[in-house]
Order: C-alpha cells, then structure tokens, then sequence
C-alpha cells in the first residue's frame, strides 16, 4: 500500500469547459467494447461485480445495485434532513474542494454539485459506475482503488466525505491506512465526515439469522461490521483530527416508520438481494445447509417481522478537522 500516482499517469486529461474529467487510456480505447466489460467486470448468478484482483469487496456493481445506492442517498438525505454535518457550509457555498471516497454511483455528489455550485466534487471508486458525460461541470470522477492510494496531492481538499464504506476495507486497512490516507490529501482545517449504518435493533428472529449470516460472512473475510463504533477512536490514533463528533439517527424500518420506513424496508430487501451471491458462496463454503430457496423464504419472511417487532436501523456520522 501507498501511494501510487501510476494511474493518474496512464490518465488522459479530456477538457469539458473548466472542469478535467479523467479518463484510463483504457478505458478510452475500450469504452463500449464487450471486451472491456468482461474485463472490468464479473457476473455471478445473473449479478454483475468489480473485477480488481485482491479487492473482497462482495456487493454488486449492476443497474439494481446503482438503482439502490441513489434511492439509499435520498432516504439517507431525509432521514438525517442534509448530506453532512461539518460546519463546512460556509466554505461550500464560496467555493472549496471536496472529495468523496468510494462514490459509487456519485449520488451524494451530484446531489452536493447541485446545490454548492462555487464548489468542486471528486468521486472516486474502484467500479466505474459513476457518470462520464451527463453531469454538472463541478464533478470530476475516477475510477480508483482507493488501497492504492488517493491519486492527488497532499492538502487538496477541503472536504473529504465517506460513507458506507464498511464493507470495503478490514479493520487493519481502517486503523492503519484508509484514515490516514484520506486525511493526507485534506487541508489543514479541512475536515472530514465518515457516515455508516450501525446497528439494527428488534430485529426478528429471521432477519437476525440473515443479519448474523452477513456478519459471519464479513468477519471469514477480515471485515468487522461493527466498524462504525471504532471509526472516531481510529480517527483519533492518527493525531490528524481533533474536535471529533458523532451523530446517530434512527431509521424505523417498516410501514410502521411511515413512508420513510417503506422505503427503508425495500432498501434492507434490496440489499439482502445485493449480498446473496456471496452469501450462497460463504454458506456453501461453511457447510451450512441453506439453500438459494430457504435464503429467499427468509427474506421474504422477514418482510413481516419488521412491523411487528418495531425493528430500526442506527446510521451515524463521525466526523472531525485536520490539525
Ligand atoms: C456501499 S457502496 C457506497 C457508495 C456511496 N458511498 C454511497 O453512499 O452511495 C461502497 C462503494 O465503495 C466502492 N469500493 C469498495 N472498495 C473500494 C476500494 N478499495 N477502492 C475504491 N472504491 C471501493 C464500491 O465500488 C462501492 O461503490
């Protein structure tokens, strides 16, 4: 690990009036082949993933993936009524520089581009799945594997925003590296939020068996997923931040929660979904005995339990300026 600036190297800069957007020799030469594609990306039971070797992270990459993490943005947006807690509107609003680590799709970015028009958004993920060419002008997007290292220079940003990253790093990476990373390439003053779901609480006993199914799955493969308490201690161990703040909500899951707790649920069934290719591979693997057909009568079992048990999931945000 480290980092390496090789990619930004291979990169061609293509001007869209005053903005760069960044785009892979690759990906010029190979944008709408097939080969680039089998390339990029493979498909496991009708599921489509990244391709880079020595990544474990197991969530698809497909259009009902993307379809997810923008529908997740607005409940998000709604269930915290902003999209950060920084005092960093000020800045935002005359014109900073803001990085978004693993972007995904880039919702929260365009959602930010939107609104803070002065300001400039970096997305960066390692899949591709983010917009190249309808978008607006303060976005830039590249396709980064964010272990590699961050390809800008130290003290870029002003901003640097994380969220849902959970499943991407182990807690080593998280403790070690990816916060002190990301707090590298932030400026003085700047500060940095990471948001992430941290409990689900009366669960029901079938979504407590998927739940602790993921869990299981996730700890085989390094990942603790309870990595949301650790993340202002890890923040702290850097002697990079100080003033660090954390947050919570409560997301009620369910018809009970009202409009906000359907659209919840349907995000929770989405990625029950999302995460059954490997699931069935870990459950295969550990000699469980659960077939691809149990795995869907719990699901859809499960549906029922959330009204009656009241369950909620807790998202929170850490976050904290750079010394
Ligand atoms: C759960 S999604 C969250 C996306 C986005 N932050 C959001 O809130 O909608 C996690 C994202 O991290 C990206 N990712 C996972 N591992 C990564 C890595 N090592 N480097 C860069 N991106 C990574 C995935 O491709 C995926 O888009």
């Amino acid at each position: 690990m480290g980092t390496n600036n090789s990619k930004i190297n291979h990169a061609k800069r293509k001007s869209t009036d005053n903005n760069y957007q960044i785009i892979s020799t690759e990906q010029l030469s190979a944008k709408t082949s097939d080969e680039f594609n089998t390339k990029k990306f493979k498909y496991i039971e009708g599921r489509r993933f990244h391709n880079w070797p020595d990544v474990h992270y197991d969530l698809p990459n497909d259009e009902t993936e993307i379809d997810r993490l923008h529908l997740e943005h607005f409940l998000l947006r709604d269930v915290w009524q902003s999209n950060f807690s920084s005092p960093i509107h000020e800045q935002l609003v005359s014109g900073c520089n803001v990085l978004d680590v693993g972007c995904g799709p880039g919702a929260w970015c365009l959602d930010m581009a939107t609104t803070y028009k002065n300001s400039k958004f970096y997305g960066l993920d390692i899949s591709p799945i983010f917009p190249s060419e309808i978008k607006p002008k303060n976005t830039i997007f590249q396709e980064c594997q964010i272990l590699d290292g961050i390809p800008h220079k130290d003290q870029t940003f002003d901003f640097c925003h994380m969220r849902f990253m959970f499943p991407s790093f182990d807690e080593n990476q998280w403790r070690t590296y990816v916060i002190k990373e990301v707090g590298r390439v932030l400026k003085p003053g700047g500060y940095l939020e990471i948001a992430e779901y941290k409990l689900c609480e009366n669960c029901g006993p079938i979504l407590k068996r998927l739940l602790d199914l993921r869990c299981e799955m996730m700890s085989n493969i390094g990942r603790n997923p309870n990595i949301a308490s650790l993340l202002g201690d890890f923040m702290r161990d850097t002697d990079l931040f100080e003033d660090i703040i954390y947050e919570e909500k409560i997301i009620e899951t369910g018809s009970w929660g009202g409009k906000l707790g359907e659209v919840a649920k349907d995000d929770i069934f989405t990625r029950m979904h999302a995460i059954k290719p490997a699931l069935m591979n870990h459950i295969k693997c550990s000699g469980l005995g659960i077939t691809s057909e149990d795995y869907d009568e719990m699901m859809n079992q499960c549906i029922d339990e959330f009204n009656e048990y009241k369950t909620y999931f807790v998202t929170c945000r850490w976050y904290g300026k750079k010394l």
